[in-house]
């Protein structure tokens, strides 16, 4: 299991120090939540603050857009060279055509899906796919419970992805912790975010450890 740190949870009065101390503490992926005020009921991050959270990461980025205008906010982040960009499903009408950019740009493309969407929206999308992220929280905001209804679904899209392209990995968010992280591996989750746990936690060393799994 890779771990990606959500940012949204760290100390923003020293996120440099916040940053710098999971990347040491030994994450994979810096998770970072772009939330445009519209997509979702909050307001997040600009490309100045991710340029600021980038420079100080020593892990590579894992952009998770949240956002109505996704090709306007990918050309905002590339330059900063995040390992993946993930849109959602739910705002996007020409899901190839943006995955297809993505890559072009030398990044990994990924694809969000809502807690209420089925495994199958990306199933004819898979093949071009280097990951789905599936919300296990209703996107906007950290501190939430996991939605338990998202497992099954995960084992749908380990079936698909199997089938169609086993090299898809699959991502959970929202509601993360030491209590399900084993649960969620044995549905097929690849990569976990988890915000308030590792930032609520005494040690980032030991929070990241657990979900080491
Ligand atoms: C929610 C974000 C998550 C959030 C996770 O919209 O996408 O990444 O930070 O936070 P926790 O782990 O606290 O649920
Ligand atoms: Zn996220």
């Amino acid at each position: 299991m890779l771990v990606a740190p959500s940012v949204l949870s760290a100390d923003f009065g020293n996120l440099e120090r916040d940053v710098k101390a999971i990347c040491e503490a030994g994450c994979d992926l810096v998770h970072v939540d772009v939330m445009d005020g519209h997509f979702v009921p909050n307001l997040t991050l600009g490309p100045v603050v991710v340029s600021a959270i980038a420079a100080s990461a020593t892990k590579p980025l894992d952009i998770h857009l949240m956002v109505e205008n996704n090709t306007f906010f990918v050309e905002l982040f590339a330059p900063l060279k995040p390992e993946f960009i993930s849109f959602h499903i739910e705002e996007e009408k020409n899901p190839h055509r943006l995955i297809q950019y993505i890559r072009s740009l030398g990044i990994r493309p990924a694809i969000v899906l809502n807690p209420h969407t089925p495994a199958e929206a990306v199933e004819y999308l898979l093949s071009d796919l280097d990951m789905v992220l599936v919300m296990s929280v209703n996107p906007g905001f950290g501190g939430q419970s996991f939605i338990d209804t998202v497992v099954e679904k995960i084992k749908r899209l380990d079936s698909l992805r199997k089938c169609i392209n086993p090299d898809c990995l699959i991502e959970i968010d929202g509601g993360v912790s030491d209590k399900n992280i084993a649960m969620l591996k044995d549905a097929g989750v690849d990569v976990c975010v988890a915000g308030s746990y590792v930032f609520k936690h005494e040690s980032f060393k030991k929070a990241i450890d657990s979900l080491h799994v």
